[in-house]
C-alpha cells in the first residue's frame, strides 16, 4: 500500500477560481527548495501527458453544458490515478515534498457539492483512483465568489475556462463550491488550513510559507 512505503509528504493547494493557488504554489515550491528540500511542484487536471490532454478536453469552453457532471468526475478521476502513479507517488517514496495545486478534494468540492454528485460515491472514486493517497496537508486559499470572478476575468484573455466563463458564470454554483470547500476544511481541521486569499500575494504567501515550515517542523520524518 503505498500510505506505507512514502518517505516524503504531500502538501495541496484547494480553492475558488481566481483564489491564487497556482502563484502561490509556485511560491511555495521556490521556497522549499531554497530550503533545500527536494520539491516536486504539480497540478490537476495535468502533471502527466495524459492528464494534460484530459484538461484540454475537460476544460474546453466550447465544451460548456455539454458533459455530464459523473463524466466530469470520471475524467478528473482517471487524469489523476495517472496522476499518482506516475508523479506522485515516486516522488513520495523517493522522500520529496510534493506541492500540487488541486486534488480530490476539488472533485468533492466542485462535482460533489457543485454539480451535485453524491459525496459517499465520489470518496470511493476517490480512492479508486488514488488507491487511498491523501494529501497530509491541505492549503484552502478561501475567497468570495465576486472577488474572485473578478480577479480571473481582469486576468489574461483565454485564462477563463468553461467553469467561469461569463456567459456561463452561475453564481450559485460557485457559491456551493466554496461553501463545500469550507465544510471540508471544517470537518478536518488536522489536514487543512483555511487561507484569507483576499489579501495582496505577498501576505498569502508569507502566511503559506509560516504554515508549511510549521507543519514541515512538527511532523517527523518517516522511515
Ligand atoms: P484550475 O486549472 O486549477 O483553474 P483555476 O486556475 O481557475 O483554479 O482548474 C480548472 C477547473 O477545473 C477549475 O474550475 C476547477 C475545476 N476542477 C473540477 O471541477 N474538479 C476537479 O477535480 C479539479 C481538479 C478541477
Amino acid at each position: 500500500m503505498i500510505e506505507g512505503r512514502r518517505r516524503g509528504r504531500f502538501i495541496t493547494f484547494e480553492g475558488p477560481d481566481g483564489s491564487g493557488k497556482s502563484t502561490q504554489a509556485e511560491r511555495l515550491a521556490a521556497v522549499l527548495r531554497a530550503d533545500g528540500l527536494d520539491v516536486v511542484l504539480t497540478r490537476e487536471p495535468g502533471g502527466t501527458p495524459l492528464g494534460e490532454r484530459v484538461r484540454a478536453v475537460l476544460l474546453d469552453r466550447d465544451a460548456a453544458g455539454r458533459h455530464s457532471p459523473r463524466a466530469d468526475a470520471l475524467l478528473f478521476s482517471a487524469a489523476r490515478a495517472q496522476h499518482v502513479d506516475d508523479v506522485i507517488e515516486p516522488a513520495l517514496v523517493r522522500g520529496a515534498v510534493v506541492v500540487c495545486d488541486r486534488y480530490a478534494d476539488s472533485t468533492a468540492a466542485y462535482q460533489g457539492y457543485g454539480s451535485g454528485l453524491s459525496l459517499d460515491e465520489l470518496r470511493r472514486l476517490e480512492a479508486f483512483a488514488t488507491r487511498g493517497l491523501r494529501p497530509d496537508l491541505v492549503i484552502l486559499l478561501d475567497l468570495s465568489v465576486t472577488a474572485g470572478m473578478g480577479r480571473r476575468l481582469a486576468g489574461e484573455p483565454g485564462s477563463v475556462n468553461r467553469f467561469e466563463s461569463p456567459e456561463a458564470f452561475d453564481a450559485a454554483f460557485h457559491e456551493r463550491v466554496r461553501a463545500g470547500f469550507l465544510a471540508l476544511a471544517a470537518a478536518d481541521p488536522a489536514r487543512w488550513r483555511v487561507v484569507d486569499a483576499d489579501r495582496p500575494a505577498d501576505e498569502i504567501a508569507q502566511d503559506v510559507v509560516a504554515l508549511v515550515r510549521a507543519f514541515l517542523g512538527s511532523v517527523p520524518e518517516r522511515r
